[in-house]
């Protein structure tokens, strides 16, 4: 059973929901940052079709606002949005993805303030080339993630920036698009990555873009170098680096990238085609709800290095939720490794679909549970 819950709007009532749904889920699918901006809109008396919604979390503001698009990073929030608008009879919002720019000129955006600053710098940048002069930006975020730099990354990049009042923990910004030339910031980072002796890249919406995140060093560091499979899945790359280290070293003939995130796997795909240029032919992307909408050959070994976060707050029903995925896309005798931080136990549900489940390795801070289909 999933809690779907009414919301009470200027535009109306709708029923939403969180995706992926989750039985008596913690978070509801709006909060009051939503509340301000489309109350703020609502004053304005502005049209849909004439706004920009940037990264609406479950579809609270475009189900509410039917906006000329959402530009947004997240598969996860696609697929929400899809199924708000279908439980509410509303037409379909037209997406726009993160790697590219938004193409027609809106006369008000609407902006959630994202968890990644650079994220929040390269729409900024993107928005400051587009947005003819006056143009408003109203964004909004939940006090206890707004960086005290909210305001001034606004004025930098766009103009003349008004911080509002404040309701219910969430605070609204207006930015007015002022003459200035565009700031230029595309967000991407780079970092040498001695395991595959090459740079690595990571744009600007993507998990430890700029460093080697410590749980994926000490998974490449325990990986055995026997495996020999035929078909490895690097189950929510990120920028790639478990499934590149693993080819480099011969572990897998192909390797399949899957993210929910476009940025992500935008950058497993320039990183593998910067490194293996050989390799295509032996190398896949998917984009999706992890492995849920995949329907390839199972594979012999599956990686991941799970996401720990429900929007803000730590959490592992998202790992849980992608490695339940896990033992349908394996062989018999396929092998899943896991690494996670020691407080996020993954044994206990990984119990349930795998025959052998165990603690493989671990240090200080991280697990590392090895699963092996029956
Ligand atoms: C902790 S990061 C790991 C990234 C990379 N594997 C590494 O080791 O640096 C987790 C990744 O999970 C992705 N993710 C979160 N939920 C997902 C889902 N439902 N399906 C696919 N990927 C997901 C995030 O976009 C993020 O890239």
């Amino acid at each position: 059973m999933t809690t779907t819950a009414h919301y009470q709007t200027p535009y109306g009532a709708f029923q939403l929901n969180c995706y992926p749904p989750r039985p008596d889920h913690p978070l509801i699918a709006w909060c009051s940052a939503d509340s301000l901006l489309l109350a703020e809109t609502h004053r304005r008396q502005a049209s849909g079709s004439k706004i920009l919604v940037i990264n609406d979390t479950y579809g609270a503001l475009c189900v509410a606002l039917q906006p000329q698009a959402l530009w947004t990073d997240s598969t996860l929030t696609a697929l929400a949005l899809r199924k708000n608008e279908r439980a509410n009879r509303r037409p379909q919002t037209r997406i726009v993805w993160s790697t590219e720019e938004p193409y027609d000129t809106p006369e008000l955006v609407v902006l959630r303030i994202p968890k990644q600053r650079s994220l929040f710098e390269y729409q900024l940048s993107a928005l400051a080339r587009l947005l003819p002069q006056r143009t408003t930006i109203l964004a909004a975020g939940m006090d206890k993630h707004l960086s005290r730099h909210t305001a001034a990354i606004l004025e930098h990049y766009i103009g003349p920036t008004q911080r509002h009042r404040g309701q219910r923990k969430a605070r609204l910004f207006s930015a007015v698009r002022d003459e200035r030339c565009a700031r230029e910031y595309n967000g991407t980072a780079t970092y040498h990555c001695e395991k595959l002796n090459a740079d690595v890249c990571g744009l600007a919406n993507v998990y430890s873009r700029d460093k080697l995140d410590i749980g994926t060093r000490f998974l490449l560091e325990e990986l055995p170098e026997s495996a020999n499979a035929e078909t490895l899945i690097d189950l929510a790359c990120g920028n790639g680096i478990l499934g590149l280290v693993a080819l480099k070293r011969g572990i897998a003939k192909n390797i399949v990238f899957c993210d929910e995130s476009v940025m992500a796997l935008r950058s497993a795909r320039l990183n593998a085609g910067q490194i293996f240029p050989q390799e295509a032919e032996n190398i896949s992307f998917h984009l999706g709800d992890g492995l849920l909408e995949y329907r390839k050959k199972p594979a012999q070994l599956i990686l991941c290095n799970p996401p720990f976060h429900l929007q803000h707050t730590i959490d592992d029903f998202a790992g849980r939720h992608l490695l339940s995925q896990c033992s349908k896309h394996l062989q018999p005798g396929g092998q899943l490794y896991v690494v996670a931080n020691r407080h996020l136990d993954y044994v206990r549900s990984l119990r349930h679909d795998f025959g052998r489940v165990e603690k493989f390795a671990c240090n200080a801070k991280f697990n590392i549970v090895f699963a092996q289909k029956a």
